[in-house]
């Protein structure tokens, strides 16, 4: 299959879509790693095309109170001072075909401005899949973090246009590969995260491939009630119980669960106490792991060769109770391995803290990234054989 080097580009007006659904408050940017992370797709398309027509969605749009708060005018802003150009943010209401005509660049509004249209960017509408073909010669799909949604502008398009993946889902495909195919072994997968119903599919699909399964966060409770340990207050996904204990039944010697656990009130303000896991109280809520339970990982997986993490150890938001998150982070800096940080809040905490660099790669996808590691086909890729 050619790849988008591949094409001459000259006098060809590209239809770029990228997942540019950056986390907000308050209409601010809070981390624009997926912007930054489409970078190099755009000045390449910028550089060698004759006009660049960038496609995104961003949050969910259900009424119009969500259209006025899921404008992509502050994400215009943000890479227009990146690429240090004048990105024209351009609305549906105006002559659409006109302002590509007279920009070499435009960032069309939120695709999911259409769903309160019969949702027909989510339900992968046809003739809004050729309304967004008839705007451009070629289509490029580098929207990694939406591959695994069935939309207008990431798969309906590609009907309509030659099409091709841009560098980002390349990289992203190329460094999950390394744990969808064949891990070098030994092979560890570390999850976090708060709900153990979020990660079935995943655990289900890697149990029998992996040699530890180490899990932490507040989806370990779920683990250790059904261990008989009294977990307080601790977060417990109740639904999960039975899956969870026919996990244990079958895989108990893979699986490594917290020893010790810091205990506080889920508050900016608490106080953190350090306690082994036998000692939680009825009145204690768990937020983090401790130093033994970070050993007791660090011995199990030092000689490893591939590592995937998904989910925070704890609740890093709260600066109290981010020790084990980030101390995951330093012990697996250490180890000579592939180690590959699934998206979502795990993605967010590596770069907060300061390991953007640190580790084979750190992916922008959330549920994509999960459903491609589960071994699920995106519909995104459909029409692309890589
Ligand atoms: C994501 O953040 O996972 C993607 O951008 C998809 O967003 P969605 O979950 O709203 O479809």
């Amino acid at each position: 299959m050619k790849k988008l080097e591949d094409i001459d580009l000259t006098n060809k007006t590209v239809i770029l879509r990228c997942d540019l659904n950056v986390p907000m408050e308050n209409g601010i940017i809070t981390d624009d790693n997926r912007i930054v992370e489409s970078i190099k797709t755009i000045k390449y398309l910028y550089n060698n095309a004759n006009k660049v027509v960038i496609l995104s969605h961003l949050g969910r749009v259900k009424s119009i109170d969500d259209k006025i708060k899921n404008t992509l005018k502050p994400v215009c802003n943000r890479l227009s001072d990146i690429l240090n150009l004048n990105i024209r943010l351009c609305t549906y209401e105006e002559d659409v075909k006109k302002i590509i005509n007279n920009n070499k660049i435009v960032m069309l509004e939120n695709t999911r401005f259409f769903d309160l249209d019969n949702k027909k960017e989510s339900n992968n509408d046809i003739n809004l899949s050729k309304y967004f073909a008839s705007l451009g010669d070629i289509f490029v799909n580098d929207a990694f973090g939406v591959l695994h949604r069935k939309a207008a502008s990431v798969v309906g398009i590609s009907k309509f246009l030659p099409s091709y993946l841009g560098f980002l889902v390349r990289k992203e495909i190329e460094n999950l590969n390394i744990i969808r195919n064949n891990p070098k072994r030994p092979f560890a997968v570390i999850l976090g995260g708060a709900k153990v119903s979020d990660k079935i599919g995943l655990i289900s699909n890697l149990i029998t491939k992996v040699d530890k399964l180490i899990i932490v966060g507040a989806m370990s409770f779920t683990f250790l009630k059904v261990k008989g340990i009294n977990v307080g207050k601790s977060i417990i996904d109740i639904e999960q119980e039975e899956y969870v204990r026919d996990l244990l039944n079958k895989y108990e010697e893979k699986i490594i669960l917290p020893v010790d656990v810091y205990t506080g009130e889920f508050d900016k303000n608490s106080q953190k106490i350090l306690k082994d896991i036998n000692d939680i109280s009825s009145s204690d809520m768990a937020l983090d792991i401790g130093p033994k339970t970070i050993k007791l990982i660090s011995e199990n997986i030092n000689n490893f060769k591939t590592i995937f993490l998904n989910g925070p150890a704890g609740a890093f938001e709260l600066p109290n109770f981010s020790y084990g998150t980030i101390k995951l982070f330093e012990l697996l800096e250490k180890i000579n391995a592939n180690i590959i940080i699934g998206g979502g809040d795990s993605a967010y905490a590596a770069i907060k803290f300061g390991f953007k660099d640190s580790f084979t790669h750190i992916s922008t996808g959330g549920g994509a990234s999960l459903e491609y590691i589960e071994g699920k086909s995106l519909p995104g890729l459909k029409y692309f054989s890589e």
